[in-house]
């Protein structure tokens, strides 16, 4: 009976195979060292999970898996470059999404008036997508420069990186193809003055600049490294003559001190917010907003975002138009930030703006992106399995006075 008790602790003892290694050479497994008990990717999960349930109801678990899923590129097709890319392009099965659109049916102005009496009918004074331009929708100009290719829903297929042709310019740029829709809507005309105020990396600019049409383009952002990327994908892309002094300028300032540089200026102001940048911060743990030493960093968005618009709307001349954008979810990030500038801009700088319908462009587009339905302020594209780019929010002001 002993012998029998004796072997069984042995058994146990072997079985545990750190009794096997001396002490002295015991090694604690790696990851009980390094990995953090809340990493920034599950932080962000759960503020997502409990904020955006309530925001967007039953969406949202379709939105949240989207999310955790490999995103969707587009190829944003470089008219500099001197290749044969939009051939090889189509061979690989993709289309250019702007040539694909949707230009039949779209809202009617009897729709329009119908939601206008809700409003009316709810008493609410927020400004409403139908307060803008009476029963007429706008005409939608696209710049017809611009090209971005995609593959079909649901299709994943990964882009092969662009090649340089016989000067050095790649064929095309890689990016969420949703991230164009905030240069569409900002509808810059020939001989425009621009400025894209939180410019870096680049990749707005370049769409912006395949319009062709811009007369002077003024490129800011605050971080001195993310500038210089900035300018290595300018040289990257576009040829050296249009990228002169007289053409083009490129400055480090923070953003929200443009209004107090140079008021009443732009024709077009492209707002192009830092935001919790919501796939990221659900996918990588590195230069992640929601890791716990950013945290402060993180709750003070809002208020960065508010002060970076109004910098904007300053900026931009009597008539000019505003194009704020983020690549998040959040309301707070969003609506409330383009309500409270509407408010300020007002109150404070007695600048009366007009909120500017984007839903032409949304209707055009609906075949590739989804959108959010019943936005009362803005458009959003909300990721979908199908068709997962996103998330986009812009909002369209026009200055008045
Ligand atoms: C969403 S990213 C812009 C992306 C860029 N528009 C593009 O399409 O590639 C936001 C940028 O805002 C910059 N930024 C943050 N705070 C700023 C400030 N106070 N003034 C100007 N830029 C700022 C960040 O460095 C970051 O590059």
């Amino acid at each position: 009976m002993a012998l029998l008790l004796d072997t069984r602790l042995l058994l146990r003892k072997v079985k545990d195979l750190r009794c096997l290694t001396p002490r002295r050479t015991r090694v604690k497994e790696k990851w009980a060292v390094t990995r953090t008990k809340h990493p920034p990717t599950s932080l962000a999960l759960q503020h997502f999970d409990s904020t955006y349930s309530v925001q967007l109801c039953q969406l949202w678990p379709s939105v949240r898996a989207a999310l955790l899923s490999e995103k969707k590129y587009g190829a944003l097709l470089n008219n500099f470059c001197h290749d044969a890319v939009v051939a090889n392009l189509e061979a690989q099965g993709c289309r250019d999404f702007l040539s694909d659109t949707d230009t039949e049916a779209q809202p009617s102005s009897e729709q329009e008036s119908e939601v206008a009496a809700d409003e009316e009918a709810s008493g609410d004074s927020t400004p409403k997508k139908s307060d803008i331009d009476g029963q007429q929708l706008p005409p939608l100009h696209l710049s017809p420069h611009i090209k971005c290719f995609v593959f079909p829903r649901g299709d994943i297929t990964r882009f092969k990186p662009a090649r340089p042709d016989m000067c050095g310019l790649l064929g095309y740029y890689l990016m969420d193809a949703a991230s164009l829709l905030p240069c569409l809507a900002l509808d810059v005309q020939e001989g425009h003055n621009v400025l894209d105020l939180c410019a870096a990396p680049g990749g707005k600019t370049l769409a912006l600049l395949q319009t062709q049409a811009i007369g002077f383009l003024c490129l800011n952002d605050s971080s001195v490294s993310r500038t210089l990327r900035l300018r290595k994908v300018l040289n990257s892309y576009v040829p050296k003559p249009l990228l002169t002094d007289d053409k083009l300028r490129i400055t480090s300032f923070d953003g929200t001190k443009w209004g107090e540089i140079e008021r009443n200026t732009f024709d077009r102001v492209l707002v192009d917010v830092p935001c919790t940048t919501d796939r990221h911060s659900l996918m990588e743990d590195d230069n992640n907003i929601f890791s716990k030493i950013r945290t402060g960093e993180r709750r003070k968005l809002p208020q960065l975002q508010l002060e970076l618009l109004m910098a904007g709307i300053e900026a931009a001349c009597p008539s000019g138009e505003i194009l704020y954008s983020t690549c998040t979810l959040s309301q707070t990030q969003n609506q409330s930030v383009v309500e409270q500038a509407i408010y300020l801009a007002r109150e404070n700088h007695g600048i009366q703006l007009q909120v500017v319908d984007l839903r032409p462009l949304t209707h055009m587009c609906r075949k590739t992106f989804h959108f959010a339905p019943d936005l009362h302020l803005g458009e959003m594209v909300i990721p979908h399995l199908a068709s997962n780019f996103g998330p986009i929010y812009m909002c369209k002001l026009r200055r008045l006075t």
